[in-house]
């Protein structure tokens, strides 16, 4: 802790010793949290880490912001929070099958857990229920995904038995599986063929795994003039978008709807001409960044358990409306 934040936190530590709850409060100007993350380069982490940290700084808590990209780097960054005096941690695992060896880690030291996005699961491949957790209604938000590109399909007059959907999956995540699941049957509901679903498995939740998952997809199959491109979040639809510029594919010609909302997005609708990134069904970082510190923090310092599974709603975004959705969650 720096020397300037030491002192604010003794200054406001003694003026709350001052009020009416002040032996309360005081416990209250020593909690740490970690806020771990597995992709600490993406605007939605980015911007999850700060909303957290911002709570921090109004609520009197520290939040330290850690990278988790793999296992080792996750079972270091609790080690270093214990030796820093954190209570507890909020982490978005780079790897929901860590949960069991993360808790174990957190558990020797006493230290509480929640997790945010992707939700650990046990050795039986079913989620740990014991660990409070806040995340997207995976199959739900893939659902808006799948309405959204049947939308711009029927606005644009295509015929939907020729064209080709390009499905970025990641099975081993939850919930990337249930978004492109949720996607994959409103589509079916419209009447999308079900034999023109082409998918491209990625390695990880990124712009380049989902790119070179795509890259090869759409160069089998360049007989399709039109295509459609959805995946688990709106960073892997772009790796497809830019696989598909690569192969002259043309803006009017694709139809890429993501998950976020967040910088990633931002830049894209920004460009001053149109890509083959349609929307993106945006869900509030800063709220998913608050609220998991603020029950992390409730539970340290008042003993009360956070609920066991949030799941949150999105919002459509385009280049139309971007502005005004970010605006309404607070991103
Ligand atoms: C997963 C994805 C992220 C983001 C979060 C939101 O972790 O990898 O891009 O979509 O879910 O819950």
């Amino acid at each position: 802790m720096s020397f300037t934040s030491t002192l604010t936190r003794l200054t406001l530590g003694a003026s709350l010793a001052l009020g009416a709850f002040g032996s309360v409060q005081a416990a209250n100007e020593d909690v740490k949290m970690g806020f771990i993350v597995k992709k600490p380069e993406q605007a939605w982490f980015i911007n999850e880490q700060r909303a957290a940290t911002e709570l921090g700084e109004e609520m009197g808590f520290e939040v330290v912001r850690l990278a988790g990209e793999d296992g080792q780097q996750v079972l270091s960054a609790i080690d270093n929070l214990n030796s820093q005096g954190a209570q507890g941690f909020v982490i978005c695992p780079p790897d929901v099958r860590l949960g069991p060896a993360i808790m174990n880690r957190a558990n020797q030291y006493g230290m509480k857990v929640v997790t945010v996005d992707d939700r650990f699961v046990g050795s039986d491949g079913e989620p740990i229920e014991e660990v409070p957790h806040l995340g997207m209604s995976g199959y739900k938000i893939g659902q808006q995904v799948g309405e959204a590109i049947a939308a711009e399909m029927e606005a644009r007059g295509w015929d939907p038995q020729e064209v080709a959907a390009l499905r970025i999956t990641n099975y081993e995540l939850p919930t990337a599986k249930e978004r492109t699941d949720g996607a994959t049957d409103a589509l079916l509901s419209w009447g999308f063929p079900e034999a023109n679903i082409l998918d491209a498995p990625q390695q990880n939740t990124d712009t380049s795994s989902a790119f070179s998952a795509a890259s090869p997809v759409i160069s089998k199959n360049g007989d399709f003039e039109h295509w459609v491109i959805y995946a688990l979040n709106e960073e892997s639809v772009l790796g497809g978008v830019r696989a598909s510029e690569q192969y002259g594919l043309k803006a009017e010609d694709v139809i890429g709807v993501g998950i976020n909302g967040s910088g990633a997005a931002f830049a894209e609708f920004s460009r001053e001409n149109p890509t083959g990134f349609h929307g993106t069904v945006a869900v509030s970082s800063t709220m998913h960044g608050r609220q998991t510190a603020e029950d992390l923090y409730a539970w340290i310092t008042e003993g009360e358990q956070p609920p066991a599974n949030t799941e949150t709603s999105g919002t459509l975004m385009t280049r139309d409306n971007w502005q005004e959705v970010r605006a309404e969650l607070g991103l």
